[in-house]
């Protein structure tokens, strides 16, 4: 399995660390397990943060950096080991696994947290911690520093700042390393495989759902534990729903399918969209559109580079679009005047892309002193321009309505230019139909 090496994990925390002001800690809780039902439990996806930095899987634990501590700078609080629990549960790390196996130049049981932590919290100036994204933690935090506080009067020095840990940290994983652009690729490529099972499976009459099972199964088979969201398989009509997640109408002869779908390796995300015909055969206007949604692709692509900066890319793709969208009569005006005026977004309401990493929604600023980000190699995005027309829509000529096509690759900005994660998919009209009449020849 590709995966993100241990010795990255000591770099990035030795790269955070640099960045802390002097005489100060940082503090970040795993995820909580979420309860699905009784004693059901959700399926554990552990915090991107405190993965990012230490790699640990296990719920309960919280992750203590002190730059320059003598007895060791990186502490973790874990379970213990517990034979019962762990015939039951599963195995767990314990503190001699947190050492040895995840690095920790220390380790002390989660439950003498309440114990040990105001001790290390106590005389460091300031706090770094995730301010507001774990109502829970933020209060025992208060608690573990209001310890120190009712000490004060014995000579206990309580810190004075705290500060957000998100924008050092985030900024920190916005540009991917070797090894995090390693597993994207295969995240990607391993979505490419199910974007294309699904293609070779679609027939009229399957529901959405089948499909989505077609997906999962290359998801599951290819390493991945989960999807990196919720895959949305919208036939028909459901196309212009732009976060659809419902998946079970049936798919019909003449209609086109949108697939949303990528899984997560090592916890990192891909996101995958294709657009393609039930019946394998593209109709003249689908055909418009998708052509005109991939063009503007393509002119997104050219637009990503370092020194480009972030809306670059978006801006072509709306100039691509106003203008396609005017030749086909979609759209009445002049192209200048119709972007002005954003009547584009009646048929392409979202933006060109978003970061992408280790959340599907990546972190990471968009603007940094109010301009769009300029972009630099290692950075990871989207680029996912696409063609709504709402199946009520008056203004156009009944042949166009209800036809929703995205396409969505993943890249990452290279040198030169950009690399794209996900070529493994077909893509252009010629390329799908032959794909899909591949199919069929062999099913019959
Ligand atoms: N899959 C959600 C998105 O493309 O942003
Ligand atoms: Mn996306
Ligand atoms: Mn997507």
């Amino acid at each position: 399995m590709i995966h993100i090496p241990k010795s990255e994990y000591s770099r990035r925390r030795k790269a955070l660390m640099a960045q802390m002001e002097p005489n100060s800690i940082a503090i970040l809780p795993a995820a909580a397990v979420a309860i699905r039902n009784r004693d059901v439990e959700h399926v554990y996806r552990q915090d991107s943060d405190f993965q990012y930095l230490s790699g640990f899987p296990e719920p309960q634990a919280v992750i203590v950096l002190i730059p320059g501590r003598e007895h060791g700078e990186y502490i973790l609080f874990c379970r213990e080991r517990n034979a019962e629990r762990e015939l039951w549960d599963g195995l767990r790390a314990g503190q001699e696994g947190a050492i040895r196996d995840f690095g920790a130049d220390d380790a002390f049981p989660i439950t003498d947290i309440d114990d040990i932590l105001p001790g290390l919290i106590e005389g460091r100036d300031r706090v770094y911690s995730a301010m507001g994204s774990n109502p829970e933690f933020d209060r025992h935090l208060m608690d573990w520093i209001n310890v120190i506080r009712s000490k004060a009067n014995l000579g206990a020095q309580p810190p004075n700042e705290f500060v957000a840990l998100d924008h050092l940290l985030h900024d920190m994983r916005l540009y991917k390393s070797a090894a995090e652009v390693k597993v994207m690729r295969e995240a990607a490529r391993i979505s490419a495989q199910a974007h294309i099972r699904a293609m070779q499976a679609s027939r009229a009459g399957l529901h959405e759902f089948s499909l989505e099972a077609e997906l999962d199964y290359e998801f599951r088979k290819g390493g991945a534990k989960m999807p990196a969201y919720g895959s949305i398989v919208a036939a028909g009509r459901n196309s212009c729903i732009l976060h659809y997640q419902q998946n079970d109408a049936v798919l019909k002869d003449g209609d086109l399918v949108l697939i949303d779908a990528g899984c997560e390796i090592d916890c990192y995300a891909s996101d995958i969209t294709r657009t393609w015909p039930v019946n394998g055969k593209y109709s003249p206007e689908q055909k418009a559109i998708y052509e005109l949604v991939l063009a503007s692709q393509e002119a997104a692509f050219a637009e990503i580079a370092p020194n480009k900066h972030w809306n670059q890319a978006h801006e072509a793709t709306v100039r691509v679009i106003t203008a396609g969208l005017v030749k086909l009569g979609l759209l009445q005006g002049e192209v200048d005047e119709l972007i002005a005026s954003e009547a584009y977004k009646a048929f392409y309401m979202h933006r060109a892309g978003h970061w992408l990493g280790m959340d599907v929604h990546d972190v990471g600023e968009y603007k940094v002193g109010g301009e769009w980000r300029v972009l630099e190699v290692g950075m990871a995005l989207t680029v996912e321009p696409g063609i709504y027309i709402a199946p009520d829509n008056q203004n156009v000529a009944k042949k166009w309505r209800g036809i929703g096509v995205r396409i969505e690759d993943d890249v990452v900005v290279t040198k030169t230019g950009c690399e794209i994660l996900t070529n493994g998919v077909p893509k252009t009209v010629a390329e799908i139909e032959a794909l899909m009449a591949a199919a069929r020849t062999q099913a019959a």
